[in-house]
């Protein structure tokens, strides 16, 4: 008898649901380098992206992923060409736009991470309103990492502490990892237990840098508009297979 046919159900049965990531988070990466082994602008590489955003997230979705954090613009990313990051404004806002109907039919939750300042003022809204709309949804949390830095975040969050000391909110001596956890822009999300990076470097590029210490990493080679649900599953199947002990012992 011919095996059965691979299912969205059943694609990753054979990993027990205690090994499944609560937590993954993604370095979109390659998309122009995807365009230009076609000959493409790199603009239609960011368009194929998309394609992969809406693909992982419908995925991670079925497969009961708690939350799935995308690295989709970092602020080191305002030093290309204005016409790359317009493109990429206004791709973003349509997508938040068209998305809707999907995001609310499927449950997901949007939430955003990163600086207002600097955003364009439509791609913000855009952003607030589907903040805003999917708030109340209960299935996967998709955090987009826009206009974001690790170390700008941590400064923010210094920002954050310092001003409540300087208020009399809290003691010096009662910070601890946990009040810095707060006020990150993740406060109260989980940390990612895997990071996957596309298009093959090896390097963090100032993401999550304070809650990935102990993230499982996984990196493809191929290009971000290229990446699949074969290539999720086998990031998960990696990650299910590694011994996880936080400095401690097994
Ligand atoms: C990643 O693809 C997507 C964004 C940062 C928006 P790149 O645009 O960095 O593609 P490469 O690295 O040039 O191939
Ligand atoms: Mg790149």
């Amino acid at each position: 008898m011919p095996a059965a046919p691979q299912t969205a159900a059943n694609r990753l049965s054979d990993v027990p649901s205690s090994k499944m990531p609560r937590h993954i988070a993604i370095i979109t990466d390659g998309n122009g380098r995807w365009a230009g082994q076609r000959g493409l602008p790199r603009v239609e590489g960011h368009r194929r992206g998309a394609t992969s955003v809406r693909r992982t997230i419908e995925e991670c979705g079925r497969l009961g992923i708690e939350q799935l954090t995308l690295y989709c613009l970092s602020t080191e990313n305002w030093k290309r060409p204005a016409e790359e990051l317009d493109f990429l404004m206004h791709l973003l806002q349509s997508y938040l736009v068209e998305e809707r109907p999907q995001i609310m039919d499927n449950n997901v939750q949007i939430r955003w991470i990163g600086r207002r300042q600097g955003m364009p003022a439509q791609a913000l809204q855009a952003l607030d309103e589907t903040v805003r709309l999917s708030a109340g949804n209960t299935g996967l949390r998709v955090c987009m990492a826009i206009n974001y830095g690790g170390r700008a975040e941590v400064v923010d969050a210094a920002r954050g502490i310092a001003r409540e000391v300087r208020d009399g909110k809290i003691d010096i001596a009662d910070i601890d990892e946990s009040v810095v956890d707060a006020h990150l822009y993740t406060a109260g999300m989980p940390e990612p237990d895997l990071l996957i990076r596309t298009a093959g470097e090896m390097r963090i590029s100032n993401f999550l840098l304070w809650q990935i210490s102990y993230a499982e990493l996984w990196v493809t080679e191929v290009y971000w508009p290229d990446f699949d649900e074969a290539q999720l599953h086998a990031a998960i199947r990696s990650f299910a297979a590694r011994d996880r002990r936080f400095g401690g012992l097994t």
